[in-house]
């Protein structure tokens, strides 16, 4: 009995949020999707609903505080560097089980790139080391989301993908001028 109540009583919290981000038509309209969908939708962590309500295109007036939101979420290693080791960053981007970078972007020297994502051929050589760059492309990996809100990127540090010092790693494949990524031809390219 206790178990049915603490069962009845977690669903009528998750509506009960819901209800916050979804208007009781739109409510009705997910509930059409079946018991299991209706659930894992309106369950959806607030920042996912925004985004599955605008159909991943935020009217300007939520935006600065999705970025704020989405920002403050990143974390940096523990050391402050955001360049780490290139050799194990290029372990990360090429393997189809750990990052999958390749899958969406085009320029890996191991694999023929997908063009989901914009083409990072030659990264490093094209944007330079400076702080700034650096830091954009460690935060843009993190969370997409912080520059690129309801990007299908993954989030690999927010979601707990990759940890602090692996996104270092993979920042360091991209732009070491001496990395792979930067020292040999891509797949594919002309
Ligand atoms: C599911 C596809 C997907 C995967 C996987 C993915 N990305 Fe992306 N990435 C994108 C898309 C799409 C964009 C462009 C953002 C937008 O406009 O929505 C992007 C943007 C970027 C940018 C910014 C590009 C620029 O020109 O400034 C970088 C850097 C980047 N991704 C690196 C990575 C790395 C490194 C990985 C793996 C750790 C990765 N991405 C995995 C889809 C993906």
């Amino acid at each position: 009995m206790r178990k049915v109540l603490v069962a009845l009583f977690a669903l009528a919290l998750a509506f009960a949020l819901a209800q916050r981000y979804f208007t009781e038509e739109e409510l009705k309209r997910i509930e059409t999707g079946g018991k299991a969908y209706a659930e894992v939708f309106v369950g959806q962590r607030p920042d996912q609903a925004l985004c599955s309500i605008h159909r991943n295109r935020l009217p300007a007036d939520l935006l600065p505080k999705f970025l704020e939101e989405q920002r403050a979420l990143i974390k940096y290693p523990a050391s402050g560097k955001l360049m780490g080791d290139w050799r194990k960053g290029g372990a990360i981007f090429n393997d189809l089980r750990k990052a999958n970078c390749f899958s969406c972007h085009f320029g890996s020297p191991e694999h023929l790139g997908g063009d989901v994502g914009p083409s990072l051929e030659k990264y490093g050589l094209k944007r330079g080391q400076s702080e700034a760059v650096q830091r954009y492309t460690y935060e843009v990996i993190y969370n997409s989301w912080a520059y690129f809100p309801c990007t299908v990127m993954y989030r690999f540090g927010a979601q707990g993908l990759l940890t602090p010092e692996e996104i270092a790693d993979v920042v360091a494949y991209l732009l070491d001028p001496e990395s792979d990524f930067n020292t040999k031809p891509a797949v594919g390219s002309k």
